[in-house]
């Protein structure tokens, strides 16, 4: 069987013990009858291949950066046909009478391509240091324009001369010849003889030779490795016989297929560590259907309000109605009192000021409207539920322990949808709920929670809530969108909705809610809500999105 290339380049290796690329080259080119098969390239890809890492360790080698000479179309030529010199001489010799110079110049442009004045005058000026040529210069008018023409001629030591141009013309290809075989300078020809002389026959290429030795797997690189062993092999011995591929430690295992958090559960858990880091308990939040009573009426939110209205709320319609149980009914009572005629029914409101000074709405409160079962429009029905166990506790007990509570759960509203709007999205909601606190400690822990967030610049426009007194909708500068952008709503909430509840007068609860799904969207870069739920989704997002750090992008 013929040997492989491998073979034959592993052989010479080993016979030199230490060899070069063009070495390697050259001798292959010599057992070889088609030489344009084999380039040198072909050889350094296979040197490659049977080199260390990522190749079979059959070799090792250096590299070394060097010149290669290769000759031009005129170092071919004259390899071919002889210098210009010995040219031209040839020309003259043929001819008796004297030449005219661009007849020369033509005749030779014919072998070596375009020969322009100055090459020209460099050959003749060659042969004139020789005395073999001499020239003469005829004026002659042509279409009554004066022209020079100049004449070439022999001398008398012109044959003397010609067999220098000769020998010259020979040794200068014989030059070329080993140029063009080995890819060397020949040692006489110096680095300025060569850009003076020699610069437009020979071309100089930088490229890399590999100094190639044996490396640890000379012997077996062509042993085909063995990758599995079988109860066979052991049983009858052949694996005594047999080499393993040894085991690949480093090798990365294929990526299983898994799953992946959605970004607002990932946001979502990123929101629940800072809040629990601040000192936040998370409430129950399991009141997808909840009833108007608990989502506005207890927050005071009078029963006119267009926030009630089919346009932002999502009605029931089985079942539409919530039982009578819906609170207990002295609870029940004290919420139509309160949106009727104010806080002056609260026990011990004879000399409380502030129980007094509340007038309520002053119409006539329906209990029938605050059953209307809904999809809650807020999570702060979630939270009006918590503050109204909270007063139940005290009302038994006379116990208040001050709590920091938070939610982050799915509400609803019946809204336009667009491109930032679905009907339904997330709410974080928190509140702090203690004695003697109000709107600058509000303000203190919106700006902890969005420093936490990173942006910490916040500020704050007064706004309006039915359930809240001051009420306060938070912005926050988004260094990446180089803008404030709007990012919660907030309030301390008011008398009439905590009263109500039990909680004792000198308790007051501040509070604040935001969406998930904005910060998600800016996190993501995402413009459309839809890229984010819903079956536009793109998994492949969802799958490569990283860990959430908020402020750490
Ligand atoms: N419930 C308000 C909203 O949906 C947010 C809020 C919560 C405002 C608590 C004040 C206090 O935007």
């Amino acid at each position: 069987m013929a040997q492989s290339l491998d073979d034959r380049i592993v052989e010479l290796v080993k016979g030199n013990g230490s060899i070069s690329s063009i070495d390697i080259h050259n001798e292959l080119v010599k057992n070889t009858n088609d030489e344009s098969q084999l380039s040198i390239e072909t050889i350094e890809s296979r040197l490659r291949a049977l080199g260390p890492d990522p190749g079979k360790d059959a070799l090792k080698f250096t590299k070394t950066a060097v010149d290669k000479y290769f000759l031009t179309a005129e170092g071919e030529a004259i390899l071919a046909s002889g210098s210009s010199d010995l040219l031209l001489a040839k020309i003259l010799q043929g001819n008796e009478e004297p030449v005219e110079q661009t007849t020369l110049k033509q005749e030779l442009s014919k072998t070596f391509g375009a020969v322009d004045d100055r090459a020209l005058n460099a050959i003749m000026g060659r042969l004139r240091k020789k005395q073999a040529i001499s020239t003469e210069k005829q004026q002659e008018e042509a279409d009554g324009k004066k022209i020079v023409k100049i004449f070439v001629s022999k001398t008398e030591k012109f044959t003397a001369a010609f067999d220098s141009v000769v020998s010259e013309s020979d040794a200068l290809r014989a030059t070329l010849e080993s140029v063009a075989k080995s890819n060397t300078l020949p040692s006489h020809i110096t680095a300025k003889d060569f850009k003076r002389d020699y610069s437009k026959m020979i071309a100089k290429k930088p490229t890399t030779v590999y100094n190639v030795t044996v490396g640890p797997n000379i012997d077996t690189y062509n042993v085909v490795l063995e990758t599995e062993l079988s109860a066979d092999d052991m049983l009858s011995g052949k694996w005594q016989d047999m080499t393993f591929k040894p085991l690949n430690f480093g090798a990365e295992g294929a990526v299983p297929d898994h799953g992946a958090l959605h970004p607002l559960m990932k946001v979502r858990t990123e929101y629940r560590n800072i809040l629990t880091n601040m000192g936040f308990q998370e409430m129950p939040t399991d009141h997808y259907v909840e009833s108007s009573f608990w989502n506005f009426d207890t927050l005071f939110q009078p029963q006119q309000h267009p926030a009630r209205d089919e346009h932002d709320t999502f009605f029931m319609k089985t079942p539409a109605l919530a039982g009578t149980d819906v609170a207990q009914p002295d609870y029940f009572s004290s919420v139509q009192q309160t949106h009727e005629h104010g806080l002056g029914h609260i026990k011990g409101a004879e000399t409380d000021v502030e129980c007094q000074q509340s007038r309520g709405y002053e119409y006539e409160w329906s209990a029938m409207e605050s059953r209307k079962n809904i999809m809650r429009t807020h999570t702060t029905a979630v939270s009006a539920r918590m503050l109204h166990a909270i007063g139940q506790k005290y009302v038994a007990t006379g116990e208040f322990e001050p709590v920091k509570l938070f939610s982050i759960d799915r509400v609803f509203r019946n809204e336009t949808i667009d491109a930032t709007h679905l009907a339904e999205f997330h709410q974080v909601e928190g509140f702090v709920c203690g004695r003697g606190l109000h709107i600058g400690h509000l303000m203190g822990i919106i700006r902890e929670f969005f420093t936490k967030l990173g942006m910490p610049e916040v500020s704050f426009k007064p706004a309006y809530n039915p359930y809240t007194e001051p009420s306060m909708e938070i912005f926050a500068f988004h260094p990446g969108l180089n803008k404030y952008i709007e990012v919660g709503n907030s309030g301390v909430f008011r008398p009439e909705m905590l009263r109500p509840m039990g909680l004792p007068a000198d308790v007051t609860v501040v509070a604040w809610g935001l969406s998930l799904e904005r910060p998600t969207m800016i996190k993501c870069g995402i413009d459309k809500i839809r890229k984010l739920v819903g079956h536009k989704l793109d998994l492949d997002m969802v799958a490569n999105d990283p860990v959430c750090r908020m402020g750490m992008n």
